[in-house]
């Protein structure tokens, strides 16, 4: 698939079929993640794998978004490595392209993902479900799985993002 194509066509999604998908795939999603860029190529991610249904179970009473990482197949945990961190600004944003990266990457596969923000609120549980000491910092959780609806979302028209031209 051409880059651009991705970009637009990618929608987040949120219905998932019972498809499993294979180790493969996921370890080819976060590879994609990996080659991010990052500050002083610091590259401050991590990953935990939640791919078995007691795990998805336990992770989805992190959120209100419960039902989505249940009926997903895999969930990733995208964490902020903090003592390989220099500046946390920049340590965030290059984790932003990692997980953008990997939703792109994913919908090449044809799968469908959604990046999980609320999950943010419960992160010192995250953690504790992990076994993950505070040197992990929760960023995002990918639920990802084969797509069982189109998705759809909309932007403003360009110029609306143009402060100006000088
Ligand atoms: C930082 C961030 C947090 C998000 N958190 C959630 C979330 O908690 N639950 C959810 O269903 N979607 C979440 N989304 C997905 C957005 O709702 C979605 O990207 C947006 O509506 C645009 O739709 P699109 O991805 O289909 O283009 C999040 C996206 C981002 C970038």
């Amino acid at each position: 698939m051409e880059v651009i194509e991705a970009i637009k066509s990618r929608r987040s999604i949120r219905h998932y079929t019972s498809e499993p998908v294979s180790d493969y795939v996921v370890a080819q999603i976060i590879e994609a993640g990996i080659w991010a860029p990052s500050g002083l190529n610091n590259q401050p991610w991590r990953f935990v794998i939640f791919q078995s249904k007691d795990k998805k179970e336990a992770l989805s009473q992190c959120t209100s978004y419960a039902r989505i990482i249940k009926e997903s197949q895999v969930c990733i945990c995208v964490f902020y490595y903090i003592p390989s961190g220099y500046n946390r600004d920049k340590d965030i944003l290059s984790i932003g392209a990692c997980i953008q990266n990997m939703l792109l990457a994913a919908h090449d596969r044809g799968l469908g993902t959604v990046w999980l923000g609320e999950i943010l609120n419960k992160k010192q549980m995250v953690n504790e479900l992990c076994s993950l000491s505070g040197e992990y910092e929760l960023m995002a959780v990918i639920a990802l799985g084969y797509p069982d609806e189109k998705g759809s979302s909309n932007r403003h028209p360009l110029e609306h993002f143009i402060i100006k031209k000088l």
